[in-house]
């Protein structure tokens, strides 16, 4: 097992903070991102959606009440989706104040403003197309975003950058848009499935609920779309016994709000 002090010559999963260090800043804003990288971690993982004037947004729920003030600032505009307000509107929304006091203010993020952030710290980011059915066209323009804002050179593609979706097809999507831009398929597709991902997804990104080292081998038997071994990043592991377990199966990322709590568990022992 990983834990074993022999492990220590075993290669170490990735550690990546999900939504940005969510449990220590509200999920998916700057703060978020900052407070990841003043914990040292290297990777942050985020949600992609779109406003109704086309602007793409970070942001984890189609609705924008649980993690804003929505509600108060636009009363009688239920259910408040992500997608009925314009960039603007959101702009004017108050995404921290839910999570504490001091986040008051915290706005929602573009996601021009958020990858600007992570190459700020020279991050590694792993970006969710979320709800893609709800926003027609938005590979092409997340593609567009990550391009414009520098993300899509050779530096950034080699290791800097995976494109991750629960949508099979939207990743197949983003794949033939641009072959060389790593991607995730999102969930545990049957083994007997997997090969038929190979084609377009480099990782399999299971629940570590529905991981076993079995199925993490069955991955890695794979080759996918860049001639290398498919990978497996496992979320959301917040405790430092299930980030052992799962680093044990031989995963190459784990995917945590509590990044530092897993980064001391499987590294430092
Ligand atoms: O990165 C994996 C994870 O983010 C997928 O689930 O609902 O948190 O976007 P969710
Ligand atoms: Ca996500």
């Amino acid at each position: 097992p990983v834990h074993d002090a022999r492990a220590g010559i075993v290669a170490r999963p990735a550690v990546i903070a999900h939504r940005g260090a969510s449990a220590y800043a509200p999920e998916n804003t700057l703060a978020a991102v900052d407070e990841a990288a003043s914990r040292g971690v290297l990777w942050v993982e985020n949600d992609v959606q779109r406003t109704s004037d086309g602007e793409l947004v970070v942001i984890h729920d189609d609705s924008l009440r649980r993690t804003t003030d929505a509600e108060e600032v636009f009363p009688g505009r239920a259910p408040w989706k992500v997608k009925d307000f314009s960039a603007a509107e959101i702009a004017r929304l108050d995404a921290g104040g839910w999570f504490g006091p001091a986040y008051a203010g915290t706005r929602v993020p573009t996601l021009k403003q958020y990858v600007d952030r992570v190459e700020h710290h020279h991050q590694k980011l792993l970006l969710e197309i979320k709800n893609p059915g709800l926003y027609p066209g938005i590979e092409a323009q997340t593609l567009k975003v990550l391009s414009n804002e520098g993300w899509l050179d050779q530096r950034h593609l080699s290791g800097r950058l995976v494109v991750q979706s629960f949508s099979a097809g939207s990743l197949r999507t983003v794949h033939d848009l641009r072959p060389a831009v790593r991607t995730g398929l999102l969930g545990a597709p049957p083994v007997a499935d997997l090969p038929s991902y190979a084609g377009f997804a480099d990782l399999v990104n299971p629940s570590h609920t529905s991981l076993s080292r079995s199925y993490v081998d069955a991955v890695h038997a794979l080759t996918g779309p860049h001639g290398r071994r498919l990978e497996v990043f496992a979320w959301t592991v917040d405790d430092a016994a299930t980030a052992r377990t799962v680093a044990g199966y031989g995963v190459d990322g784990i995917i945590s709000n509590r990044p530092d709590v897993v980064r001391r568990a499987v590294y430092w022992f």
